[in-house]
């Protein structure tokens, strides 16, 4: 039986409204969502980029006078464009590494990194709340493996004492990886923490900045130039599909690391070389980055306006210190799929929708995600709607019984 998930049994609503719901319209706070506009918090548009009218000029003319197809072939044998070196040491400049190697999707180019950088003499010891595509990448690895509690420094140490036993045994070396944002709790990893490990063991760390890049930092250079500490990464990935709007991500280092990876990273060297529209896009979006430091600026007004505002109003947004907006109620998986149909249908608005199994039962996270797109009445707009549905679900008004009727 095709498993579609707590929801599904619970809340009774045709297909595509909760899974693979369609948004319409053209990317921005006001899309459509089953043919009415909806005030759209759930994309990862962080700078507003996506729609802006630079990044389409970049992207159509790109389009039109490269195609899709060129490069033929990967970048190690037919695939390489003196686009994509210009992109790769602009990257590297921009996040203060020496250098850089594209990689065509974020998950597999981490996955298939995490693979290359170590052997089954290393340990690699990470974050018990990392990303799927991390975790994907610590499974390939055929040595020993230890995962420490979300930021929980102290249980690190521990880990890596463990870790450093074996290596000590086995001569291999050790990997920490965390990420520099994490995309549900909007917590940063505690880089700044795990650094001053250094002092007693010997690791490198590979950060996965993913939600950082573009969006913290004084310059856009992400969570390790926010805490201070963004020299003392040795591998720094990002994907483009979050501030930089698009397809593609890279990992930047030290040259003879990168050098390594280039030489090593299956995903890449197996795989035609990402296309010239998405290379000549990302350099547009790149230099958007470094000459509109508004956009940012713009991003944090937003953001502040709306967490304070859910704070002075009551509500739980737990720890973030990023973008990431974290809603916390308390509900069962039936009141979830009620109060986000009510949220959708009737106030309008339209953000991710986080339950059971992905958060402990009983919880229900509303993860909204501003952009530098959003307006302070969007703000305003979007508070006022939780603290109507925030009474509702304490009156009890979402209980199976008070299934919220669409209103066509
Ligand atoms: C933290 C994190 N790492 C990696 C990825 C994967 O990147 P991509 O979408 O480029 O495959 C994502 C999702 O986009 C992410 O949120």
């Amino acid at each position: 039986m095709l498993d579609r998930g707590p929801l599904g049994k619970h809340a009774n609503v045709e297909e595509g409204y909760f899974m693979f719901p369609k948004l319409e319209g053209e990317i921005s706070p006001r899309m459509k969502f089953r043919g009415k506009e909806v005030l759209t918090w759930s994309l990862n548009n962080y700078l507003g980029l996506a729609n802006h009218p630079e990044v389409r000029k970049a992207d159509a003319e790109a389009s039109s006078e490269w195609g899709l197809a060129y490069p033929m072939g990967a970048r190690m044998m037919s695939g390489n464009t003196n686009y994509h070196v210009e992109l790769e040491n602009q990257l590297a400049e921009f996040v203060q590494k020496e250098s850089t190697i594209l990689l065509n999707f974020g998950y597999q180019g981490i996955m298939s990194a995490i693979d290359a950088i170590v052997d089954r003499r290393d340990v690699i010891v990470y974050d018990a709340e990392s990303h799927a595509s991390i975790v994907d990448g610590v499974r390939l690895h055929m040595g020993k493996r230890f995962v420490f509690p979300h930021n929980n420094i102290e249980n690190l140490e521990k880990q890596l004492e463990r870790a450093q036993k074996i290596t000590d045994e086995t001569g291999g070396g050790i990997l920490v990886i965390t990420e520099g944002v994490f995309g549900m709790s909007g917590n940063m990893g505690d880089l700044k923490g795990i650094v001053a490990l250094r002092k007693k063991f010997q690791f490198r760390l590979l950060v996965d900045d993913a939600h950082g890049f573009g969006t913290m930092g004084k310059t856009g250079a992400g969570a390790g130039e926010e805490q201070g500490v963004q020299g003392e990464i040795d591998l720094y990935f990002s994907t483009f599909a979050k501030s930089m709007a698009s397809i593609g991500a890279f990992i930047a280092g030290n040259k003879d690391i990168i050098e390594y990876l280039r030489y090593n990273t299956r995903s890449q060297i197996f795989a035609k070389s990402l296309p010239m529209p998405l290379v000549l896009g990302a350099l547009k979006r790149l230099e958007l980055l470094k000459t509109q430091p508004q956009l940012k600026e713009k991003l944090w007004v937003i953001v502040n306006a709306l967490q304070s505002a859910y704070k002075a109003n009551g509500f739980n947004i737990g720890t973030t210190k990023s973008p990431v907006t974290p809603v916390v109620l308390n509900g069962t998986v039936g009141e979830a799929a009620n109060l986000a149909m009510d949220l959708r249908e009737n106030f309008g608005i339209f953000c991710s929708v986080v339950i059971y199994p992905v958060v402990p039962r009983g919880s229900i996270i509303l993860r909204i995600i501003p952009t530098a797109d959003h307006t302070l009445a969007d703000v305003e707009e979007t508070i006022n709607a939780f603290v109507k549905i925030k009474k509702k679900l304490d009156d009890g008004y979402y209980k199976e019984q008070n299934l919220v009727e669409f209103s066509e």
